[in-house]
C-alpha cells in the first residue's frame, strides 16, 4: 500500500505532475520524504499542517527568508523547521543551464531540493530548509552569484519582462532598468523597514506582460507619445493572406484606425495604445519612434481587472 493514496492522484493524466518531482527528492532525503508526507495529511485531514511564526534570516539581511514550523509530533516531523528562501531572479528570468544546475546542487544540499520557478513576483521559490542551514545555505547561493530577494515590508525583488532580448514591442530597455533599479535599492530590498510591502514591476510596452498595472506599487511602463508606425505593404500582404483587416479596425477601442481597402490609417490623437492593432498585425504594425514610459503608482488589483489598478502619475 502506497504511504501517499492521495497524492498519488495526482500524479495521473497526460499532464505534469508536481507530486513526481516531490517523490524524487523525497526518496533521496528523509527530509523531503517527511515534507511529502505532511502534504499527504493534509490531503487526508483537510487541515494544513504548516504554521507561520518566528522571524528567521541571515545575516545581515532583514528578509529574503520566510520562517515556516509544522506543527506535528517530533515523531512524525523530526525536523519541523521547513523555511522557505526567496531567491531574487536574473533582469528576465535568464539564466544559463550551468548557473541552474549550481544552484539545484546547493538547494539539494541544504534544503528539501523542492523549487518553484517561479513566484508570482518572479522569485526563484526554494521550498524548505531547516534554521541552521540558512546562513551557510546563503553564503553559498552568494558564492554563486545569487542574492536573496525581498520578503515582508520591504521593497520586493523587482520585475520586468524580457523586453528589447526579445520582443520587437519593448519601448525600454526593461532589463537595464531593472538592473540599475534592483542594485540602487539594495538597502531597502534587504532590509524591511516600510509598514507594508512595495512592489516595482516593468513592462516594455502597454502588454504589460509583468501585469505591473494590477500589481504592482510603481508601475514603469513603456510606450510612446508619437504615431503607431504602419507598413502599408505589409498590410497588403495580410490582406492578399485573407486576413480580415476591416475586423482589425472595427475592433479598436477608440476606433482610431480606418480601412479604405488599400491602406490602414490611424488618427493618432485618438489611439489609446491599447496594443490590440500591433497584436493582430505584428509583421505591419510597430510602436512609434518617441518612446518612454507611463507611471502608475498604487495598483493593488487581486486580478488583472478591476477598481484597483494603478494611477497614472502626469
Ligand atoms: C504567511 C504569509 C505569506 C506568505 C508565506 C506569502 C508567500 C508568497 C510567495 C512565496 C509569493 C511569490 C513571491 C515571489 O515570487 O517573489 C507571494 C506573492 C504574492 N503575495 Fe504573498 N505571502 C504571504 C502573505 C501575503 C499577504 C498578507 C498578501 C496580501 C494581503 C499577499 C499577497 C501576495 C501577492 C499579491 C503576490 C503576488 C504579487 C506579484 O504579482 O508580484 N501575500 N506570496
Ligand atoms: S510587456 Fe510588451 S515589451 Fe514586454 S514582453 Fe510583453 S509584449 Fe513584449
Ligand atoms: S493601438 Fe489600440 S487604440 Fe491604437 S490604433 Fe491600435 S487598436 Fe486602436
Amino acid at each position: 500500500m502506497s504511504e501517499t493514496p492521495l497524492l498519488d492522484e495526482l500524479e495521473k493524466g497526460p499532464w505534469p505532475s508536481f507530486v513526481k518531482e516531490m517523490k524524487r527528492m523525497a526518496n533521496l532525503k528523509p527530509y523531503a520524504k517527511n515534507v511529502l508526507l505532511q502534504l499527504e495529511r493534509s490531503y487526508r485531514e483537510k487541515v494544513t499542517h504548516w504554521k507561520h511564526g518566528g522571524i528567521v534570516g541571515v545575516r545581515g539581511y532583514g528578509g529574503g527568508v520566510i520562517g515556516r514550523y509544522s506543527d506535528l509530533p517530533p515523531e512524525v516531523m523530526p525536523t519541523p523547521e521547513v523555511h522557505t528562501l526567496r531567491v531574487a531572479q536574473p533582469a528576465g528570468w535568464f539564466y544559463s543551464t550551468k548557473a541552474l544546475r549550481k544552484l539545484c546542487d546547493v538547494w539539494e544540499k541544504y534544503g528539501t531540493g523542492f523549487i518553484n520557478l517561479h513566484g508570482s513576483t518572479g522569485d526563484i521559490i526554494l521550498l524548505g530548509a531547516p534554521t541552521g542551514n540558512l546562513q551557510p545555505c546563503f553564503e553559498e547561493l552568494i558564492s554563486i552569484g545569487f542574492d536573496l530577494g525581498g520578503s515582508g515590508g520591504d521593497v520586493r525583488t523587482l520585475s520586468c519582462c524580457g523586453g528589447p532580448a526579445f520582443c520587437q514591442w519593448s519601448c525600454i530597455d526593461t532589463l537595464d532598468m531593472y538592473h540599475e533599479l534592483t542594485m540602487e535599492l539594495q538597502d531597502e530590498i534587504h532590509r524591511p523597514r516600510f509598514p507594508y510591502k512595495f512592489k516595482i514591476k516593468i513592462s516594455g510596452c502597454p502588454n504589460d506582460c509583468v501585469a505591473a498595472l494590477a500589481r504592482a506599487d510603481l508601475a514603469i511602463i513603456g510606450t510612446w507619445r508619437d504615431s503607431i508606425k504602419i507598413d502599408q505593404e505589409a498590410i497588403k500582404e495580410y490582406a492578399r493572406q485573407g486576413v480580415n483587416i476591416s475586423g482589425v479596425a472595427a475592433r479598436c477601442p477608440p476606433q482610431a484606425l480606418e480601412w479604405d481597402g488599400k491602406e490602414l490609417r490611424v488618427i493618432p490623437e485618438d489611439c489609446t495604445r491599447c496594443m490590440r492593432c500591433l497584436g493582430a498585425l505584428p509583421k505591419a504594425i510597430l510602436p512609434g519612434d518617441e518612446r518612454g514610459v507611463s507611471i502608475l503608482l498604487g495598483g493593488k488589483a487581486t486580478i488583472l481587472q478591476g477598481a484597483f489598478l494603478g494611477w497614472v502619475i502626469v
